[in-house]
Formats: structure tokens, sequence, C-alpha cells
């Protein structure tokens, strides 16, 4: 199955997707950056620094989407069954390609990298309290990355257009994520996501008004502006 993307980084494979697909997962890139530097998070939890790499594979978290057929990713009615049961298989399917890329050695993922990506892609629609999929796995059984992305994932494809909803306003999003916190969130990161949210408005309303190729240039500034 996963032959047809023989040769192709995990870059080309994010620009395979439909174009609100691609921001998104900018978007999301960001968001997670931005959560990182808010986090208390603490270097002995984390040595090497490895959660300054949470954005960077954040970015890949919904790889395995490549998968899934155009025509579902842009379906503006409701999904069918057999649909939905398609979309829940992508985290799967982006750990298994992110495996298959690493075997070819095509990835473009730095080994260090690989490990965090991989967790994103699986785990990110594990829910806090067990209900997500696709293992129903809870609380700090899900990774600390894919737990940071599952916030910022939510959030962003709240207040983006999508091809099945118009965006929702920021007061609505963050109203999502508090009810969200301690049953579809990490409730600890989900607090600290909401301490900042005009911090959060500002980034997305920024984001929100450049074109996809600005958005990509822009990125380094965005996620970086901090440290500059
Ligand atoms: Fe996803």
């Amino acid at each position: 199955m996963y032959k047809i993307f023989q040769g192709l980084t995990a870059e080309e494979m994010i620009r395979k997707l439909p174009e609100d697909q691609i921001r998104h997962c900018v978007n999301v890139e960001i968001l997670v950056g931005k959560l990182v530097e808010w986090l208390p998070i603490s270097k002995e939890t984390f040595p090497n620094h490895i959660y300054l790499n949470f954005s960077r594979a954040a970015y890949y978290h919904d790889i395995g989407k490549v998968c899934v057929p155009d025509y579902i990713l842009n379906k503006i009615d409701a999904l069918t069954w057999e649909e939905y049961d398609i979309v829940r298989r992508h985290p799967v399917y982006g750990e298994e390609l992110l495996n298959f890329c690493m075997k070819n050695g095509s990835s473009g993922i730095p080994p260090c990298l690989l490990p965090l990506t991989k967790q994103a892609a699986l785990y990110h629609h594990e829910w806090w309290n067990g209900k997500g999929y696709p293992f129903g796995i809870r609380e700090r059984k899900i990774p600390y990355v894919a737990r940071v992305t599952s916030i910022c994932d939510a959030y962003d494809a709240m207040v983006s257009n999508r091809p099945y909803h118009r965006a929702y306003s920021h007061e609505y999003a963050c109203e999502e994520v508090r009810r969200g916190a301690g049953t579809q969130f990490d409730p600890a990161l989900a607090k600290v996501f909401l301490e900042h949210e005009t911090e959060i408005s500002h980034i997305v309303g920024e984001i929100c008004t450049y074109s996809t190729d600005k958005l990509i240039i822009e990125k380094k500034r965005l996620l970086y502006s901090r440290q500059n």
C-alpha cells in the first residue's frame, strides 16, 4: 500500500495533502511551538531539550491522511460509516508510513526526531479519559508530545474553515478546550493553553491572513520570535 510513496520525503507527502490540510499542519506546528514555550517543562523530564522538537514532530501529525482519498478529505456532506472508518485509520497509516520511509532511508526527518514524530502521528487522537482512538489508551500512557499536539490540533480544526464547516470563533474553540479538559485533553496542558488565550488569538489572527506559501515562509519567524 505504501509503495506509491516510495522515494518521497515526509515533507513531500505532506505537500500532497489538500491545501487546507497543509495549512492545518503548519498551524499546529506553530501552536505546539508556542505551547511548549509556556509549559513548565523540566530538563530532568526531557533531557537533551527534546521538547524543543515537539513542534517539528507535530507538523507531521496528520501525514497518514495522504492514505485517505481526497474525495473523503474534501467531502462537504457527512461521512458514511465506511468513510469515517478510513479517516480514523490515519494515525496508524501515519506511523506505518514513517516506518516505511525510515526503512527506505527517505523520510528526510533526522533520526533523533523520528520517535517523537511517530508518537505525534500515532497518538494525537487519543483522549485523556481513554475514549479516543486508535487504541483507547489514557492519561500519561499517551505520549506527552501527542497530548500537546492533541489540544493544538483540535483548536486549529475548530478555528479553520473546513469543507464540512465554517470556522468557529476563537472564543468557541477555547470554550471547547475548557470543556474537554480532563476528558479529551490533559487538564494541566489545557490550563496552560487557556492561560494564553489572548496570545493564541493574536497568532491565529495573523496566520489566517497569510497565503499558504507565505505561511510556510513566515512560520520560522512565528515559531522563534521570542528567542530572537
Ligand atoms: Fe489527525
